[in-house]
């Protein structure tokens, strides 16, 4: 009887974050287990009725640019009728279940502030080479583990055996993709650090490298110092730091140098021009995630806002079908959990109301990488050391925020030269 009752006090306490809306069929067990990605017919039913529904504002004769009070009513137009005419959830299941080995599991935290299991999503990639080295990839907002599509089998399967080989794990932060949203408050990066260190340890990768953009690159700071046995380095493409009061006045007096100027420059535009959709997540998720979970069309603009701004127009990635997409990674479980991953990341140091925070200092061994369209280009080195030992800067002329999905090979390379020198 007593017996009976542990095991179902034991598997009430998975049971009870085992579920995952509008995907029937996920469990979460104890250790890693085959997923394959199985949303409910009757809601992409519903979702395309939203959109067929969807009403649209009214156009505003004469303003110019377009775009500029956000995403203009022809991309609007655009994203709509694709949905309606083309976009296929089956066939991008399908797609998604076919380039990716994916798993769910549940770890367990003990050292953590938040003290439930957590149920998580991954995909991971072994490296068929003996020598490979356990990498952790972690996307970012308005992203998902997709990030990781175009890179995974560079690392998993570099073109020759003179460069490193990575066995690849990229996993869903609670809240995105197919990992469940955080059942109370008190889940933001550093609880996601503890998780996805739980996770690597739980795959026997006792030690391992990180690479992050976006909330990947703060969650790899927060796990590179809580974890310095187990963390060997990391390679961040979104090392923010945020400029200090005599920074500020030396741009005043224009005797910063040209990279210190593009830097803050780029960052004072991300943040006067482009934060506003931050600073609602930031404060008041909740308003506005009924909107954004009523409405996928509008969830989708909503992060199209963001990711237009940080791409490479040179580069013709995303289109209609990849924004539908990587939106519908949010709109499946709904977006809250997500959206509101900037309130907790907020109260953790990563913003001050509009501006960037401070971070913990990484001592391990790291290398940052810079893209042009992303919105903290130009970092210097001895900028980037203020919060950790980077040891050096990639500077590129090509991509974005995005930089796995954009410009793979480029961010590949990096890899390649980074942690080749050290594992
Ligand atoms: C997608 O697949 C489901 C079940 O597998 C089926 O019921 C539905 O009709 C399909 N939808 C389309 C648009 O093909
Ligand atoms: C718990 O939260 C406190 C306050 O936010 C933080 O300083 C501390 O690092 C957290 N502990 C762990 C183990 O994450
Ligand atoms: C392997 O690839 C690297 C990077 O592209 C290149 O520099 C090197 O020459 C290649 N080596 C061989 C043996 O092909
Ligand atoms: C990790 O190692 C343990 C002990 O050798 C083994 O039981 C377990 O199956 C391994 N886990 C994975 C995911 O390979
Ligand atoms: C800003 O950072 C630089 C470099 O670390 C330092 O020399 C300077 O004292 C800092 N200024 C303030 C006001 O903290
Ligand atoms: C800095 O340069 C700008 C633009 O060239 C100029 O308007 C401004 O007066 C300069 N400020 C100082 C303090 O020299």
């Amino acid at each position: 009887m007593i017996s009976k009752l542990v095991t179902l006090a034991l598997l009430s306490r998975f049971i009870l974050c085992s579920s995952l809306p509008n995907v029937p069929g996920a469990t979460f067990g104890s250790s890693p287990s085959p997923f394959e990605v199985e949303v409910d017919p009757g809601f992409i039913d519903s979702v395309y009725d939203r959109v067929l529904h969807a009403r649209s504002p009214a156009p505003l004769d004469g303003l110019n640019p377009a775009n500029a009070d956000g995403p203009g009513l022809d991309d609007f137009h655009k994203i709509r009728d694709f949905w309606l005419h083309e976009y296929d959830w089956n066939k991008t299941q399908q797609s998604i279940n076919e380039k990716f080995k994916q798993f769910t599991t549940t770890v367990e935290s003990p050292q953590s502030n938040y003290s439930h299991p957590v149920p998580l999503h991954f995909v991971h990639h072994q490296s068929p080479r003996t020598d490979a080295s356990p990498l952790l990839f972690i996307h970012g907002w308005p992203g998902s583990f997709l990030e990781v599509e175009h890179i995974i089998d560079l690392l998993t399967n570099p073109p020759n055996s003179s460069l490193p080989a990575f066995h690849v794990v990229a996993p869903s932060i609670p809240g995105f993709g197919f990992s469940p949203a955080p059942q109370y408050p008190g889940y933001g990066p550093l609880e996601a650090a503890h998780s996805f260190n739980s996770l690597m340890i739980q795959l026997n990768y006792t030690k391992y490298l990180i690479n992050g953009g976006d909330f990947g690159s703060v969650i790899l700071r927060f796990q590179a110092n809580a974890y310095p046995e187990n963390v060997v380095s990391v390679l961040s493409n979104f090392w923010v730091i945020r400029p200090n009061a005599t920074d500020n006045a030396r741009l005043a007096a224009n005797t910063t140098t040209p990279d210190e100027t593009q830097y803050m420059t780029a960052l004072n535009n991300y943040v006067t021009k482009n934060s506003g959709y931050r600073f609602i997540q930031q404060t008041q998720p909740l308003t506005v995630a009924y909107s954004l979970t009523d409405s996928p069309l509008g969830f989708a603009v909503w992060i199209w806002s963001l990711i237009k701004h940080t791409l490479d127009p040179a580069i013709k990635k995303f289109t209609p079908q990849e924004l539908i997409t990587w939106s519908m990674m949010y709109t499946i479980q709904g977006p809250y959990a997500g959206l509101r991953f900037y309130k907790e990341s907020q109260q953790e140091g990563n913003f001050e109301g509009f501006s960037f925070g401070t971070l913990p200092y990484v001592s391990q061994p790291a290398a940052i990488s810079e893209f042009p369209y992303d919105a903290w280009f130009g970092l210097p080195l001895d900028w980037a050391q203020r919060e950790g030992n980077v040891q050096v800067r990639y500077v590129h002329t090509r991509g974005g925020h995005f930089a796995a999905y954009e410009v793979p090979e480029l961010l590949a390379r990096d890899l390649w030269t980074w942690f080749g020198g050290l594992v």
